[in-house]
């Protein structure tokens, strides 16, 4: 697998692209080769797709990827490129992500967000809203979703897959590090971070620190943000102090 930010400026104008095609959730999956002519080094990946679509052989069907606003903003777009979430570019949404690293004639692999909790629906999309939106609920009201946003969190979930362990620790550790405030007593504090908690660990995988998430993740958060889980963990059992 490649890391994220491995990349340089090179001329590029045909790609030979192995998408991944499943044509519905329950189907077989597999990748099937095309070259994308007309490629530049700013084509971006959902551009890359656009092109491949308008050269498909008649009668093939457009490969489905998630669209949205394009400006790295909505969280919507995530694919795999060569393995890495999102694609080679550090901190960058698939929209925004330039093929720049790619010279004319290379290879490239796009595929789904890989993690055991985001099924894929078909082609390049995932149902990543069900395994997020879970975690947040367990907030109870708005303020799962209030604490998201205040953190700058958009809801990719390249985080859950960058990590080996499909862990969506950023994620959630970015949610109970702006919940707190949003809390009107202790009480509420620990019972909605304890709720958080352990429908984050019925949901995602386990953390083992590796942060590969911070390198993906568009909203650049830091790898600090893991810690108000365990902070709030403890702070449940009463093993430290109240902060
Ligand atoms: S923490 Fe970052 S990578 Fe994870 S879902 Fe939020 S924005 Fe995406
Ligand atoms: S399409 Fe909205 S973040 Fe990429």
């Amino acid at each position: 697998m490649q890391s994220a930010g491995d990349f340089s400026v090179k001329i590029t104008n045909t790609l030979t692209v192995d998408v991944w095609r499943q044509s519905a959730a329950q189907a077989q999956g597999r990748f099937v080769t095309y070259d994308v002519t007309g490629v530049s080094p700013e084509t971006t990946v959902l551009e890359l797709l656009d092109l491949l679509n308008a050269q498909l052989p008649e009668g093939e069907a457009p490969v489905k990827f998630d669209d949205g606003c394009r400006e790295g903003n909505c969280g919507k777009c995530g694919v795999m490129v060569d393995g890495v979430a999102h694609g080679p570019e550090y901190n960058k949404a698939s929209c925004q992500q330039h093929v720049r690293a790619f010279r004319n004639g290379d290879r490239v692999q796009l595929e789904p967000l890989r993690a055991q909790s985001f099924p894929v629906l078909a082609d390049l999309t995932v149902d990543k809203k069900k395994a997020l939106r879970t975690v947040v609920k367990a907030a109870r009201g708005p303020a799962g979703m209030k604490a998201l946003t205040n953190a700058g969190c958009i809801s990719c979930g390249a985080c859950v897959a960058a990590c080996p362990n499909g862990s969506g620790q950023l994620f959630v550790g970015s949610l109970l590090t702006e919940l707190p405030p949003l809390m009107k007593d202790d009480d509420e504090r620990r019972e909605r971070t304890a709720q958080v908690i352990s429908t984050a660990d019925e949901t995602f995988g386990p953390c083992s620190t590796l942060g590969d998430c911070t390198e993906v993740c568009p909203a650049g958060l830091p790898l600090e943000n893991l810690s108000a889980v365990a902070r709030e963990h403890l702070r449940n059992q009463g093993k430290t102090r109240h902060t």
